[in-house]
């Protein structure tokens, strides 16, 4: 799989493209959605970062629907307020009660999905030109959001506490480059599964003071944590100060069909997010809506949440423990307290004890692929693609024994690119 970036040629079947066009790069990873739909073998799918099927809460929306959505609920269909329905919002205010992401009303705009809330925070904060710092690795769709708004991108190196803050401040003072917007997902990130510590949370929030640049504080995952304790979020942190724009989601934590996620803002803004939003989509899809109110005020989501904690857990051990078996000697990977994700890297042939040849993980995926197993290569999660070694996958999705096999299938991919290279 390539994870080249192409822009469409300018003036594509004749037509006068903005120059914004240039910037929609797109997304590797969904793109590997429709790929991976077309496969008609056996794959064991570590690719997209979705909830497994038996973590869906299908009885329980079901039993929502039934009334929610029933024959007399015409009016479950109609226009929605722009800023979300107030039933949910209302029962969103309420979930986040005594969580680090407490809030009142009047912050609290509904998306959909997390997606538009990255892309309502750059249409609000981001100019053609600008500076958007951005992790590296970064979420491929939260740096393709940016470039689509033609942001100059500054990637920021992430180690196990996440984005180096230090790093961020002397690449700014060398380039001359102060960003705008800092671009983060603190916990569990997606794609290291790293997150950032309480001191550097707190260092870069002094930075962005220090700038005055916008915060988004993209945390889907804050919520799946199965070991280690509990850091407050961005959001916490910043107790109201404006310049933190808070993206979250429904989609990991119940389903990511929905498309239902929100925006926790200062309520200055909410006047702009609604023009934004009425200029894209008018409103969140409102069955989807009511479909979520219901699920939170049905009391189920506690439950649910402690249970895909543990078997997340259950996952992410199985896939080290795979990884050990059959990567030991030749990759690392990281170790997430919580989320979807592991980042493993290749080590190079001198540190290799199990083959001579560096791994292009770009070049192994059409190989694993025809093996029966598919990733996201690390190349993708870079702008200027700076992890050809590395790959992202996603535990979450797949039970124990099936991620033991496709990690089998893995290795044996490994095997055969690496015969090839020899
Ligand atoms: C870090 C991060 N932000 C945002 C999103 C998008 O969320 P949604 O599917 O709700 O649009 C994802 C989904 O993978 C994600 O990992």
């Amino acid at each position: 799989m390539s994870t080249t970036t192409t822009a469409p040629a300018t003036g594509t079947a004749g037509l006068p493209l903005a120059d914004r066009t240039s910037g929609l790069v797109g997304s590797v990873i969904d793109s590997s959605t429709s790929l991976l739909a077309k496969q008609t073998h056996d794959i064991v799918r570590f690719a997209m970062g979705s909830p497994a099927a038996d973590a869906i809460p299908t009885a329980a929306l079901a039993e929502v629907a039934r009334t929610a959505l029933g024959v007399d609920r015409a009016d479950a269909f109609d226009y929605a307020a722009t800023e979300g329905d107030l039933p949910l919002r209302e029962a969103l205010v309420d979930m986040l009660a005594d969580t680090t992401d407490a809030t009142a009303l009047d912050r609290v705009t509904i998306t959909s999905g997390g997606m538009q809330g990255l892309d309502l925070a750059c249409k609000l904060f981001v100019d053609p030109g600008d500076v958007v710092a951005v992790e590296s690795p970064t979420y491929t769709n939260g740096s393709a959001t940016a470039l689509s708004y033609q942001a100059d991108l500054l990637e920021i190196p992430v180690d196990e506490h996440g984005m180096d803050v230090e790093d961020l401040r002397g690449q700014a003072e060398r380039t001359g480059k102060t960003p705008t917007v800092i671009y983060t997902v603190p916990t569990f990130q997606n794609p290291s599964g790293a997150s950032l510590s309480l001191d550097r949370r707190h260092r870069l929030l002094a930075l962005a003071r220090e700038w005055g640049a916008v915060v988004i504080d993209d945390d889907p995952y804050g919520m799946l944590r199965f070991a280690g304790d509990p850091v407050p979020s961005l959001h916490e942190l910043a107790a109201g100060d404006p310049l933190v724009f808070s993206v979250r989601t429904f989609s990991k934590i119940i389903a990511p069909g929905l498309r239902v996620g929100w925006v926790d803002t200062d309520p200055s803004l909410q006047p702009l997010l609604i023009s934004a939003k009425q200029a894209m989509d008018t409103c969140t899809n409102l069955p989807a809506q009511r479909l979520v109110e219901g699920f939170l005020r049905g009391g189920y989501l506690a439950e649910h949440l402690a249970r895909t904690r543990t078997a997340y857990r259950e996952r992410k051990e199985a896939m080290q423990e795979a990884l050990t078996e059959h990567f030991g000697g030749m990759a690392r990977w990281t170790d997430p307290d919580g989320g979807f994700f592991l980042w493993i890297t290749f080590d190079s042939p001198e540190n290799n004890t199990e083959i001579d040849a560096a791994i292009d993980t770009e070049a192994l995926f059409e190989v694993a692929l025809a093996h029966g197993v598919a990733y996201i290569p690390g190349n993708a999660f870079s702008p200027s693609r700076r992890f050809p070694d590395a790959l992202r996958v996603c535990f979450a999705t797949t039970p124990p024994a099936r991620i033991h096999e496709g990690v089998a299938r893995l290795r044996r991919a490994v095997d055969e690119l690496a015969g090839a290279a020899v």
